[in-house]
Order: structure tokens, then sequence, then C-alpha cells
């Protein structure tokens, strides 16, 4: 496996996948990799001959008042792991090589709709930031796939409305979130919260379980997501939001049994923003 840091690089190695015929495949992170990001590097492995993963914490999808400073970088024992997991080439630029021109400066990418709402509004210009290096990294990778997980689940909406939106000719992979033994789905803010506070935090699992439990059984949408959010309050959670969805577009159902529902939920607990969901 190689690793590279410049444009250049990059280049060279992806002109020398195309005359050799293969097909790539890309899973953008930004490291402290876990087995989500794994998994996606082995579907990928699978969906393509050579895969791609970069290693970047983008600033620019950070609020002022958020963990860019603190966001843990790792990246030997990363790169150990995407070996491991059948990566061919790591992509760790530095900020000036991700954007020449400068943050302030740099061309911006908004995506209406799918980005307001949930996270949307809790971290204004956040799925911005998301769009604008994911653009970037799509025109510097020229990946043939690109693979997401659905533990961001409206990350991947706006993704997906940029790709399309825009032609960008990528075909878009979602994979399953990957969760731990108690059902806490992983996350590399997983590693800011205390042992205690990892059992803790399974609670958002068990309540989104049986928010879709609620959800199939009758009950109305809006006592579901009441009640869902008095559970978390009272196991310790400072809640940011629990909705029922509509899966597609993020939109508001009007009917308890309307098919292709998502329940999602952001919650804080100790140092740590924690989102996760559930289809129902
Ligand atoms: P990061 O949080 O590092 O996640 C990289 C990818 O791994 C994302 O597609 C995310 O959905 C996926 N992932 C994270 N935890 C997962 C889990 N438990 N199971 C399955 N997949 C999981 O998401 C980002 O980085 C950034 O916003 C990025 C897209 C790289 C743009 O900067």
């Amino acid at each position: 496996m190689l690793t590279v840091h410049e444009l250049s690089g990059l280049r060279q190695w992806r002109a020398d996948m195309r005359s050799a015929g293969k097909r790539v495949a890309f899973v953008p992170t930004m490291g402290n990799l876990h087995r989500g990001h794994f998994s996606l590097v082995e579907q990928a492995r699978e969906s393509a001959d050579a895969v791609v993963a970069s290693i970047f914490v983008n600033p620019t999808q950070f609020g002022p008042n958020e963990d860019f400073a603190s966001y843990p970088r790792t990246l030997s024992e990363d790169q150990a792991g995407l070996a491991a997991a059948g990566c061919d080439l790591v992509f760790a630029p530095d900020v000036a090589t991700m954007y020449p021109i400068g943050v302030e400066r740099t061309v911006r990418m908004e995506v209406p709709d799918v980005s307001t709402g949930l996270c949307g509004d809790i971290r204004p210009g956040h799925f911005a930031g998301v769009a604008t290096v994911v653009a970037r990294l799509f025109n510097m990778v020229q990946p043939e796939t690109a693979w997401f997980g659905r533990k961001d689940f409206q990350q991947v909406l706006v993704i997906r409305r940029m790709v399309e939106d825009l032609s960008f000719p990528i075909d878009l992979r979602v994979g399953d979130t990957v969760r731990e033994a108690n059902g806490l789905a992983m996350s590399s803010r997983n590693a800011y919260l205390t042992n205690a506070e990892r059992e803790q935090a399974a609670e958002i699992f068990r309540t989104l379980t049986a928010v879709t439990e609620s959800v199939r059984a009758g009950r109305r949408l809006g006592l579901i997501e009441t009640a869902a959010v008095d559970r978390l309050q009272g196991a310790g959670f400072r809640v940011d939001y629990v909705s029922i969805r509509r899966a597609a577009d993020l939109s508001v159902p009007t009917e308890p049994n309307e098919p292709g529902l998502v329940v999602l939920a952001a919650a804080r607990l100790g140092k740590a923003r924690l989102i996760d969901n559930l289809l129902i």
C-alpha cells in the first residue's frame, strides 16, 4: 500500500490505474479509523480493482466551537488498518494541498433542501463544508465508485444530491452501520467517551430500536418522538433531536404507516456529540 501526500502523486497513480484498465473505488475519511471505515474499504475492494482512501480532517466542516483542533489524528495506526483491509493507496493531504488558495477564498458548494433541518440546523455550514471537500476529493481522485456509511444518513443524501445535480460520473454506494457489541454505532468521536459513557451511549441504539417497534405498531409519530427524547434525557443525554423522517429526502411524514421511514437521533454525552439512525 502506498501513501501520498501531494496531488501530483495521486494523479500519477490514477493515470497508471487508467492505463491498466483498473476501476477505482474511493472511501473518503477523516482518519482515526475503526471497523466502520474498514468495512467500507472491504466492500469497496469487492466492487473495484483498486481502492483509494483519503485521510483529511477537513477544517471547512467544523464550526468555530467544534473539535477541529482536538480531532484525533492517528496516521500510522490508520495506515496499518487500511493495508489490512485491502486499500491500495492512501491520500493524506495537508490543508494547503486541499485548499491551495486558502480556506477563506476557496470555491464552496451549497446543497439546499437536504442540508437544512436535523444536523444542518444544529451545525450551520457543516454540510456545505462536507460537500465542498468531497467535490474537491472526487475531482482529485476521479473514482468510478465512492463509498459512504449510512451512519451519517443526512451526509449521504447531501452527497447524493450533489453528485446527481452536478452530474459527477460516480456511482455512490452506501455501507451499513457497524456497531459495538452493545449496539453503539462506531465513531471516531467515541474516543471522547469514558468506558462508563460507552456503555451508557448504547442507550441511543436501544431507544432507536424501540422507536422502530412503536412506529410499526402504529403509534402516533409525534408521541413516539417525544417519548424517545424523554428516554434519552432520562439516561443523561443532552438531546439535539430524535426525528422520524422519510428516508428518501428527510421530509416529514404525514401518515404514521408510510413506508420508507427512518428515525434519526443526535445527542450529547460527556465530551461527545453522537448521531445514529435506523431504517424502519
Ligand atoms: P468520517 O467520520 O471519518 O467517516 C468516513 C466514512 O465512514 C463516512 O462515509 C461515514 O459515514 C463512515 N462511517 C463512520 N462510522 C461508521 C460506522 N460505524 N459504520 C459504517 N460506516 C461508518 O464522514 C466523514 O468522515 C467526513 O464528513 C468526510 C465524508 C470524509 C468528508 O470530510
